[in-house]
């Protein structure tokens, strides 16, 4: 096991599929999580992926095929638990991920408006100097989602949306979306070989 934990926030943007992806494969690299789940991410998963808000968020992960050992660490929160560990600079991470990213969510992060788990989460890791990886999701963007974006950007998050590529001829949706997870787990210099690399 890594020493390395990452905050991954699933808010209520579409592409549930981002987080169960980067969730495995932070699994497989055994990089311990702190999972936080806003209230509109647990409908749009219920929604896009076949979670059942009454099955524990773990059960539904392996229900993905994602393995499990005893090293594995893993912690879940909702977005109201203002008080978990993630909430203080004190506690120490390696970065924080919202895949995917609502305009809401992308908007009080840009504001600094603080009022859930996930929002204060990354306000802190802006506040730390910490990775902030943020996956916007939302088709045409208006003018203040794009504002929102250069806001977060001049203030140090990586703005990453999940435009999937195509030049490795992915065959299938999961080959689409890990040309994200890979660049996701580059960022935060985890070393994987989810896709081979151009030049290779
Ligand atoms: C199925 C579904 C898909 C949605 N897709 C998007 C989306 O792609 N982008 C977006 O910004 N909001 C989307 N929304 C709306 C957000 O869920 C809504 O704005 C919510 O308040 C976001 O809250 P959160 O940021 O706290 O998760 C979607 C909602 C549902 C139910």
């Amino acid at each position: 096991m890594s020493n390395k934990t990452i905050v991954v926030a699933i808010s209520g943007a579409s592409g549930a599929i981002y987080s169960i992806r980067l969730i495995k494969a932070f699994i497989e690299a055994q990089i311990g999580l702190l999972i936080i789940l806003s209230d509109a991410g647990i409908k749009v998963l219920e929604h896009e992926m076949g979670y059942d808000k009454n099955q524990s968020f773990v059960e539904f992960l392996k229900s993905y095929k994602i393995k499990f050992n005893q090293d594995t660490k893993i912690d879940i929160f909702f977005q109201n638990e203002i008080a978990s560990a993630s909430a203080s600079g004190s506690f120490i991470h390696s970065g924080m991920v919202v895949a995917p990213c609502s305009m809401k969510t992308l908007s009080a992060i840009a504001a600094g408006y603080a009022d859930n788990l996930i929002t204060r989460s990354a306000d802190v890791c802006l506040k730390e100097g910490r990775p902030l990886i943020l996956l916007p999701r939302e088709t045409p963007y208006n003018l203040i989602h794009l504002e929102n974006m250069v806001r977060v950007k001049k203030a140090g998050a990586v703005v990453l949306p999940p435009n999937p590529s195509f030049y490795q001829f992915p065959k299938t949706i999961e080959d689409l979306v890990d040309t994200i997870v890979a660049r996701i787990l580059d960022h935060l210099k985890i070393s994987n070989d989810i896709l081979s690399r151009w030049g290779d």
